[in-house]
Formats: structure tokens, C-alpha cells, sequence
């Protein structure tokens, strides 16, 4: 395709990304090395890559160098422009700003450090965040960083039984919650749920103090002993904390994902390799410049906040903006006011919010100025080439080059993308690997797939954003990532490629579903809707949802015949995994179609729930092959 959005040259991309790719290419020690003068270090590593793909598995950056990433995101720029703005938070309410210079965000980094250490929080210890978007998410995360404990942000939307699966798997000994978080009207409870996660830990507790920020200042029982005031004691402290220095393959965090099966995954992330990757990627994916108001809209308890909402821009000495809000409360076109009151120059979100947006009066967007951006992104799942040329021609007023960017939790920054200044965009695309990135597409027996053609998305060679391993299950990681495709790592993606090269991502060919951009593993669903004893079986799946991408259905097979309350397998779900996985829609069927070894067929479950009843393949496999008549009357009877 060529069309405004695509430059009709025969050479899309720009000689400094081409020069990188072949630097890269020709020898990837002395790049990546070179690469890792964009960071501090304490000592200088003499080597980059000791991965290994095969055997055990080995991920290993940096391993000889040693830094501290709170140094690297703060004290260098506290040298040359400490009163340059880090961090400007805009509330969800007008008059509530504030606007924290590098000096300032070091200040309270370091008093919350000493925090920490004094409640005996030592190297390799691990401290749960539990925060809304407010500026004490970023301090705490990089007052973890300071002192060399490993952070585990939760979301907000976890229910306590999700919290508390959390807490146990990471041994977080410190919490760090709000009495409340603010969700447009809405006051969510989030000491409360945090008490309650605790409690279901039981004898498996391991968390020692609660640390509570006062959001709006709402009373909230406090535990004698266990639970302290965040302000109170930061005020105790002094603004300076030495810094831990960490090896570089130590973990900076862990964070949770969900999987095809199983309970979540705790993807450990290194301090080196992975500092290197959001340096790297923040500058070359969004051609970032020094003073750019950087705006990513993610949640920080997603990866996409962690690189850059946080580590990217601070690492490389931008301003970030941290919203507190939705994008449409308490009128429409908010986040375009705050885009304008704030001179946002780099805007980054999903697609999901994108198309949103359209479903309001083109006028919204048209009445704000917009004038202050300069790149826009995307990510978490594939935007429609009617979306990207909405935000294209709406929000960038045909002036903003867009990067959609695919990458995942597991690979710690953007992988493949349309560069600013540096690759053309082609809508519905996401574009090019990076320089360094080895992407391949294979078919089903692992061969790889030359020139345009369909497969398996996998990467041939490590990169140094790459999770190193699976928390306390690295025999997990192993299988979970490189036994699909020997030698490769599988993303659980598939995509094409075309005829320039460009990369679109057909979506998960696993069991995951990507609601909103969220990544709901079907497996947990099956096990929280288990907790309902009416319950004999059920399978979750992902349907096509104009609005939120996919949406989340889910087929139960009840106990007894006769009347049977769906609305308590919302309430299994929100309880056991939390509000937002709750299923678009439930269809109560007799049984579910299994092959004679008991499988459950999901490939025709997704069908059925979707209404795509051509090509419905083979049946005779099937244990009962008339179930499939009789679940499509069903489902079209319970519409
Ligand atoms: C999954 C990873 C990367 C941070 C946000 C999500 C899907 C991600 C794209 C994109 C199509 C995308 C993939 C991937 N995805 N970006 N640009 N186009 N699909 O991180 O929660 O780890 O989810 O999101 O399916 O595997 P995550």
C-alpha cells in the first residue's frame, strides 16, 4: 500500500536506522556495548550478550558491568539541569498540579529510600506498589531502585484474592498503598482491598508494613505496628540515600502477566540490560529530544509504564506527565485539554482509547489546539488502518508521524515499530524491528519463513531488554518461551510479513486474550469461575469487539438443570481476578465440544460466540460432533 501515509520512495527508512541495523547486524557485541554508554556505570562492562536460546536458557546482559538505575534516571541530571521539570502530575481535577524538578524527585526518591532501608528493606528484597497514577508510583519505584530492592507494581483492578496471589508468589515484605484511589466519580478502596489481600495471605504473609499515601486524605483503619503514613514518616528522613550499586543482570522488578495457562507470571526484569533497552528504545521509537513533555497513558502497574512512563524518558533526562484520569471524565476532549495545558509533545496510548475518541463528535478533538505535539504512538494491541489514520490526521493534524509499536511485557521495550524520523508509518502496520532485533517468522514446524509470507512471531537472538527468567520458575520460562520454536524465543503472537518487509501482528495464537489492551489469560478466568460451586466446567475465549479490540466471553456448563444466576460468575470473576476481566457475555450451555481425548475445542468456541459459522472444519473428531448445532442455537437463543 502507498498513500499519504506511506512515501512513495523506494527507501522508506532513514540512513541512520539503516546504519544501525547494520552496525547491529555486523557485530552485535561491539553495538550493544556501544549502546551501553548511554547509561552510568559504577563499572564499565567489558562484555554485552551471554544469552543462550538453547539448553537451560540464558539471558544475560551487562553481567560484568555494575550502576544503580535511580542514579541513572535522577543524580546525572541533577547535575546539569536539576531544575528541569522530571515529573509533572496533573490530577483529574483542575488545580491539582504539581510540577517536581530533577532536585525535587531526587529529594523525595531519597527520603523514601531512607524509608525503606530503615524499615530494614534490604538488596534483593521485594516492595509491592499498589498505587493510582499520582507521583508517589514513580518515586516509589525508583526509591525501590535507590536501594536495590526488586518492585512488583499491582494494579489497581486486582481483586484481593489477585493482590494476594501476587504478594505470596514475589515474598513482598513492604506495601506501598493509597487510602483511596480516585477512577473519575469513583473512590476506589485500595487500603481496604490491600488489608483484605493481606488477610487472605495468611500464614503465607510475608508483608511486614503498609506504607499509606493519603490520595484524598479519607480516613482508613490503620493497623497498630504493621501500617505507617507515608507522609509522616518521608518527613522523618534526610533527601539523601546513597545509592545500592547493583551487578547488572540483578533484578530491578518483577511484574505479573498472565499467561495461555496457569497463574500468573512473574517476569523478572535486570537493571542493566533492561535500562539499556528503555534508554535505546524512548530515543530512537519517539525520536526523543530533551525537552519533550513526554505523555504515555499507561497504567505504571503495566509494563508500558514502567519503560515509559518511568525508566525511558527519566533515564534519558525528559519530562514525563503522570495523569491521574480517564480520558473522557468529567467531559469529553479531557486528555486533549491536558495534551494542551501541558504542552505534550510526545502522546503515546492505545488503540483502544483511539477509537473511543472517534465514537465522539469529531469537533471534541477539532476544538483543541494540539498544537504542542510531535510524535504520536500506540501499543497493546493491533490499531485499525481506519484508527491510525483518525489519530493521524485528528490528533497529529497530519503533521505527527505515528508509531505503532508491538512489544510485550516480556520484552521490556518496543521491539518492532515505525520510528519517528527514522521509519515511515503504514497504517495498520506496525513496521520494522529495531536495529539489534532479530525478528523471524516460522511455521508450525519451526522452520523459518523467508520473504513475505504468515507465521509464528519469534526472535532468533536476545536483546538487552529481554526478561531474564520467570520468578523462582525458571523451568517455566523455558517452556513457556523456547520450546514452541527451538532456538527462538516466541512471542505467542503470529504475523505477516510484506513485500517492503513491514511486520502486522495477527493477534495471540495462544489462549490469551487482549481485552482493551489488557491481557487476560483464559486459564485464570476458568479457575476463578471454578470457585462457583454451581459451576461443572466452563472455557473462556476472545470475541471481536469494535470497542475494546476483543471482549471476553465465557461458555459455562451448570450443575443442575433448570435456573442458573450468571450474574455469579461475574462475582467468581471479580473476585478472583478482579472487575476488569469480568465477561462481556456468559452462555449456559449443557456441555462444551471436546475431542475424544477430552480437549476442549476453543478454536470452534471462538467461532460460535463470534458468529462466524463458515469454515467450521472438521467435526468428526469432535467426542459429540452435534453439540456444535445445538451450542449455535444456544448462543444465538441467549443474544
Ligand atoms: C501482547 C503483549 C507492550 C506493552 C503493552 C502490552 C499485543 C502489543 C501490539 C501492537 C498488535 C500488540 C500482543 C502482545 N500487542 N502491542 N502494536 N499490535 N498487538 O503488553 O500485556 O505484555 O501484552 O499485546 O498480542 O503479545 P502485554
Amino acid at each position: 500500500m502507498v498513500d499519504a501515509f506511506f512515501p512513495a520512495t523506494d527507501n522508506p527508512v532513514s540512513d541512520r536506522y539503516q546504519d544501525l541495523v547494520q552496525r547491529a547486524q555486523r557485530d552485535p557485541e561491539e553495538f550493544w556495548l556501544a549502546q551501553a554508554q548511554r547509561l552510568a556505570w559504577h563499572t564499565q562492562p567489558m562484555q554485552a550478550s551471554r544469552s543462550d536460546f538453547t539448553g537451560d536458557v540464558r539471558i544475560s546482559w551487562y553481567e560484568d558491568g555494575r550502576l544503580n538505575a535511580a542514579e541513572n534516571c535522577l543524580d546525572r541530571h541533577v547535575l546539569y539541569q536539576p531544575d528541569n521539570a522530571a515529573l509533572i502530575w496533573q490530577g483529574q481535577e483542575d488545580g491539582h498540579r504539581e510540577v517536581l524538578s530533577y532536585r525535587e524527585l531526587h529529594a523525595r526518591v531519597c527520603r523514601l529510600g531512607n524509608v525503606l532501608r530503615r524499615l530494614g528493606v534490604k538488596k534483593g528484597d521485594r516492595v509491592a506498589i499498589h498505587l493510582p497514577m499520582v507521583a508517589e508510583g514513580v518515586i516509589s519505584m525508583l526509591a525501590c531502585a535507590r536501594i536495590g530492592a526488586v518492585h512488583v507494581v499491582l494494579f489497581g483492578g486486582f481483586s484481593a484474592e489477585g493482590l494476594a496471589e501476587r504478594l505470596k508468589d514475589s515474598g513482598a515484605v513492604v506495601v506501598i498503598t493509597a487510602d483511596v484511589a480516585r477512577r473519575g466519580p469513583k473512590q476506589i478502596p485500595s487500603k481496604a482491598t490491600m488489608d483484605d489481600a493481606i488477610k487472605l495471605c495468611g500464614a503465607e504473609n510475608t508483608v511486614r508494613n503498609v506504607l499509606v499515601v493519603p490520595v484524598t486524605g479519607a480516613a482508613v483503619p490503620m493497623q497498630e505496628g504493621r501500617d505507617l503514613s507515608y507522609t509522616a514518616e518521608v518527613a522523618l528522613e534526610i533527601p539523601d540515600c546513597p545509592p545500592e550499586v547493583m551487578n547488572a543482570c540483578d533484578p530491578l522488578f518483577l511484574l505479573y502477566t498472565s499467561g495461555s495457562t496457569g497463574r500468573p507470571k512473574g517476569l523478572v526484569h535486570s537493571t542493566g540490560g533492561y535500562l539499556v533497552w528503555a534508554s535505546f528504545t524512548h530515543e530512537m521509537v519517539f525520536d526523543a529530544k530533551p525537552n519533550d513533555v513526554f505523555w504515555c497513558t499507561a497504567d505504571t502497574s503495566w509494563i508500558t509504564g514502567h519503560t515509559y512512563v518511568v525508566y525511558g524518558p527519566l533515564v534519558n533526562g525528559g519530562t514525563i506527565l503522570v495523569y491521574e484520569g480517564l480520558p473522557s471524565w468529567p467531559q469529553p476532549g479531557r486528555w486533549w485539554d491536558v495534551i494542551d495545558q501541558n504542552q505534550v509533545s510526545v502522546f503515546y496510548t492505545s488503540p483502544t482509547v483511539i477509537r473511543a475518541a472517534m465514537r465522539e463528535d469529531d469537533a471534541v478533538v477539532q476544538s483543541r489546539s494540539l498544537s504542542s505535539l510531535r510524535v504520536l504512538g500506540t501499543v497493546g494491541e493491533p490499531i485499525s488502518p481506519e484508527a491510525w489514520k483518525w489519530f493521524y490526521t485528528e490528533v497529529g493534524r497530519n503533521a505527527c508521524p505515528v508509531a505503532d509499536t508491538w512489544w510485550q511485557t516480556e520484552t521490556g521495550g518496543v521491539m518492532i515499530t515505525a520510528c519517528a524520523q527514522n521509519v515511515a508509518g503504514k497504517p495498520g502496520a506496525a513496521g520494522l524491528p529495531l536495529p539489534g532485533v532479530a525478528v523471524t517468522l516460522t511455521d508450525t514446524k519451526g522452520q523459518d519463513i523467508a520473504g513475505e509470507g504468515e507465521g509464528l512471531l519469534c526472535l532468533a537472538q536476545s536483546w538487552p531488554g529481554q526478561a531474564m527468567t520467570l520468578w523462582q520458575d525458571h523451568e517455566r520460562f523455558r517452556k513457556t518461551y523456547f520450546s514452541t520454536c527451538p532456538g527462538h524465543y516466541f512471542s505467542g503472537d503470529g504475523a505477516r510479513r510484506d513485500a517492503t518487509g513491514y511486520y502486522w501482528i495477527t493477534g495471540r495464537v495462544d489462549d490469551v486474550v487482549n481485552v482493551s489492551g489488557h491481557r487476560i489469560g483464559t486459564a485464570e478466568i476458568e479457575d476463578a469461575v471454578a470457585e462457583d460451586h454451581a459451576v461443572v466446567e466452563s472455557a473462556a475465549v476472545g470475541v471481536p469487539h469494535d470497542l475494546k479490540g476483543q471482549a471476553l466471553v465465557v461458555f459455562v456448563v451448570p450443575k443442575a438443570e433448570g435456573a442458573f444466576d450468571a450474574t455469579a460468575v461475574n462475582k467468581a470473576v471479580a473476585a478472583g481476578v478482579g472487575r476488569y476481566a469480568v465477561p462481556e457475555k456468559i452462555y449456559v450451555v449443557p456441555d462444551l465440544p471436546k475431542t475424544r481425548s477430552g480437549k476442549i475445542v476453543r478454536r470452534l468456541l471462538r467461532k460460535i460466540a463470534a458468529n462466524d459459522l463458515e469454515n467450521m472444519g472438521d467435526l468428526s473428531t469432535l467426542a459429540d460432533p452435534d453439540i456444535v448445532a445445538e451450542l449455535i442455537k444456544l448462543v444465538a437463543q441467549q443474544n
